[in-house]
C-alpha cells in the first residue's frame, strides 16, 4: 500500500479578499503561514516521512511547502516545482471579488465558472496584463501552452500528464511523496484518482491548508482518503470555501 499527501495551499491575500486568482502569484497570509505550519505539525505528529515534494511554481503553494516541511524538520528534502500544477487559470476573472460577481450574475452563474467540469470562464486577451506570455517562469512553454482561462476538465489535461509521467512512476517506485498545489489542482487530482463524474465533482470543495491522506492499492487506486486532524473542521472548511462565490 502506498500513501500519497495533498495539500492545498494555506489562506492568500487573495483568499482573504476574496478574489478570483488562478495563475496569479500571490502570497500567504498570516493566517496561511500557520496553517501550513499546523499541516506540519499534523503530519510531524501522525509520524509521516517524505522521500520527495512537489508543488507548482505559485508562491503561495511553494511557501506552503516549505513552512510545513519547516515544521517537519525535512527543509531539505528534494523538491519538484512543476507548472502543470498550478491553479486553474481563472481567465478574465483574475483579480475580481467573487462575491461582486454573484452579486452581479447571479450565483448560479459564479457557481458555473467555479464549478463546472467544462464551462471556462471568459478568456483574457493575449496581451491582457494579467496574463503570464511575458512572465519569465514559463518561458520554455510554447505560447499556446499558457493559458488564457481554463476549465477543470482543461486543468485535468495538464495535471494528468504531469501525474502519469512523474508523479505515479515515483510513488510505484516507493518514494512517500507530499504535494502542495491548489483548490483546482488538486480537485483536478481528486476527480482522477477517485473516479468522481463531471457532473458530482461541482460539489467537491477543497479547505486550505489541511492534509488529505490517499491510501493506494498497487495499481494506485485508491483505498480510502482522508483529511489529517479534526474531520468536523476539514468539512466545515470546505463548506466555507463553497459559499466564497455566493453573494
Ligand atoms: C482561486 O484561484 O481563486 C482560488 O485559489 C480557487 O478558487 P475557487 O475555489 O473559486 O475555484
Amino acid at each position: 500500500m502506498y500513501k500519497l499527501v495533498l495539500i492545498r495551499h494555506g489562506e492568500s491575500t487573495w483568499n482573504l479578499e476574496n478574489r478570483f486568482t488562478g495563475w496569479t502569484d500571490v502570497e500567504l497570509t498570516a493566517t496561511g503561514v500557520e496553517q501550513a505550519r499546523q499541516a506540519g505539525r499534523l503530519l510531524k505528529e501522525a509520524g509521516y516521512e517524505f522521500d520527495v515534494a512537489y508543488t507548482s511554481v505559485l508562491k503561495r503553494a511553494i511557501h506552503t511547502l516549505n513552512h510545513c516541511l519547516d515544521t517537519m524538520d525535512r527543509d531539505w528534502l528534494p523538491v519538484v516545482k512543476d507548472w502543470r500544477l498550478n491553479e486553474r487559470h481563472y481567465g478574465g476573472l483574475q483579480g475580481l471579488n467573487k462575491a461582486d460577481m454573484a452579486k452581479q450574475y447571479g450565483d448560479a452563474q459564479v457557481l458555473v465558472w467555479r464549478r463546472s467540469y467544462d464551462t471556462p470562464p471568459p478568456s483574457l486577451e493575449s496581451d491582457d496584463p494579467r496574463g503570464q506570455r511575458q512572465d519569465p517562469r514559463y518561458a520554455r512553454l510554447a505560447p499556446e501552452q499558457i493559458p488564457l482561462t481554463e476549465c477543470l476538465k482543461d486543468t485535468v489535461a495538464r495535471v494528468l500528464p504531469c501525474w502519469n509521467e512523474a508523479i505515479a512512476p515515483a510513488i510505484k517506485a516507493g518514494q512517500r511523496i507530499v504535494l502542495a498545489a491548489h483548490g483546482n489542482s488538486i480537485r483536478a487530482l481528486v476527480k482522477y484518482l477517485d473516479n468522481i463524474g463531471d457532473d458530482d465533482i461541482v460539489g467537491v470543495n477543497i479547505p486550505n491548508g489541511i492534509p488529505l491522506v490517499y491510501e493506494l492499492d498497487a495499481d494506485l487506486k485508491p483505498i480510502k482518503s482522508y483529511y489529517l486532524g479534526d474531520a468536523e473542521a476539514a468539512a466545515k472548511a470546505a463548506a466555507a470555501v463553497a459559499s466564497q462565490g455566493k453573494a
